[in-house]
């Protein structure tokens, strides 16, 4: 087992086929928003059952746009929990609007849905602000309680925005993650990042049921153009147009576009690996005493994006920062998902947070770490992921040989 080079905590699964799609479009010289961007939304709504897609730069600027064309603004709060990445909580300010944390399930790290509906009411009791929306973020890949969430929803008239960055695909109750229900107000957002389980270097996508949503999110995505200024630069496109708003500059390239399509046609098979790599280390570490392994409910399916091992730091042997370092020893890069927000400078300075004030998600934050999971890892790769943890685990700094448990 090549030990010497460092196994990286995220390599995106790029083949011959995203290569050579990429270099067709650039032999096309049409780089930028044109046919490529519209065959990916088309098939990235028909995959997820959506009516409407979006390709965007980012998923910060689907989850910008979406709160932007859902009307929230000034004095609205939105709800979230802290335990996510910068993005989900920032848009809500770029708007003027407030991002009200609620604490997570500590099992699933996803908002807790109870705790929703008791934040919900406090803050109609307070008055300081209209409870306007709800951005449930599906950690890891695992979904939200989102048939609870959408019933406060309905109950509160709240719209819902999911940050599904880690979401796709993500089976919950029979369905991918993507399609808002019936008499809810909302959208779903995707990220193509570099680490993502699909990707297109940067890219984002929003998907959504609502027809004026996906059209004011399309015409802000590109400065506020007027709608029928999208096909400006292309044959037979005239060159009129009127500027609606004060947009943003956040359109896909046909470049990432074309990759994405690919990499769309391989999102099943690329799932199928990550959660056959999650199936090989939750065999082999469920031994491990004071290990805990992630476990996904009943109904719904993980996409497997991470793999959040949680140390108990009074039952095991190493604890979760000499366990990093004794993966970092091995070359084996890992990672935290996440310091929760309610931790950093700008959110305790802004909104007077304590570390306290969300027990689980410090709790949570405390004891977990996320190992490689992707679907370009060998086996050998994840047999030296699993030897390393036992190594480290029981002190001995030699593999155990567990790892010849991984299936193909
Ligand atoms: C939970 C979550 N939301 C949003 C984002 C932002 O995605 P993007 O980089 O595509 O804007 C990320 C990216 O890491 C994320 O992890």
């Amino acid at each position: 087992m090549g030990h010497d080079q460092p196994l990286p905590f995220a390599t995106p699964d790029i083949g011959q086929p995203e290569i050579d799609a990429v270099v067709e479009v650039l032999k096309s010289r049409w780089l930028t928003t044109g046919e490529q961007c519209r065959l990916f939304e088309q098939e990235f709504a028909a995959a997820v059952g959506a009516r409407h897609a979006v390709a965007l730069n980012s998923c910060t600027a689907a989850l910008h746009l979406s709160l932007e064309a859902l009307g929230v603004a000034e004095g609205d709060l939105v709800f979230m929990s802290p335990y996510t990445f910068a993005a989900t909580a920032e848009v809500v300010g770029y708007l003027g609007a407030t991002p009200v944390f609620v604490d997570i399930d500590p099992v699933t790290l996803n908002i807790d849905a109870a705790r929703l509906r008791t934040a919900v009411a406090t803050e109609l009791q307070r008055g300081r602000g209209r409870p306007r929306a709800v951005m449930p973020v599906h950690i890891a890949g695992v979904p939200c309680a989102m048939n609870e969430i959408w019933d406060i929803a309905r109950e509160h008239d709240l719209a819902v925005v999911e940050d599904a960055a880690h979401a796709f695909p993500t089976t919950y109750r029979g369905r991918l993650i993507g399609r808002v229900p019936d008499g809810v107000a909302g959208a779903v957002c995707f990220s193509f990042y570099a680490t993502k389980t699909i990707t297109t270097g940067e890219g984002g996508m929003l998907t959504t049921e609502d027809e004026a949503l996906a059209d004011r999110a399309r015409s802000m995505s590109l400065h506020g153009l007027s709608r029928q200024a999208w096909t400006r630069y292309s044959t037979g496109g005239g060159w009129q147009y009127d500027i609606v708003a004060a947009g943003y500059k956040y359109n896909l390239t046909d470049v990432a576009a074309v990759m994405g399509r690919v990499q769309l046609g391989r999102a099943e098979k690329m799932r199928a690996r990550r959660a056959s790599i999650a199936a090989a280390y939750t065999d082999a570490f469920r031994e491990i005493e004071g290990v805990e392994c992630p476990t996904v409910p009943a109904g719904v399916d993980s996409a497997w994006h991470l793999y959040p091992l949680r140390v108990d730091q009074s039952r095991a042997a190493v604890s979760r920062g000499a366990l990093i370092e004794g993966l970092t020893a091995r070359g084996i890069g890992t990672s935290v998902h996440f310091i929760p927000l309610h931790l950093h400078s700008y959110y305790r300075e802004r909104y007077g947070h304590q570390p306290a004030d969300f027990p689980n998600a410090l709790a949570e934050f405390e004891r977990v770490v996320s190992l490689p999971i992707y679907s370009a890892m060998s086996d050998q790769d994840v047999e030296r992921v699993v030897d390393a943890v036992y190594a480290v685990n029981t002190r001995t700094g030699t593999g155990t040989g567990n790892g010849g448990r991984v299936p193909g």
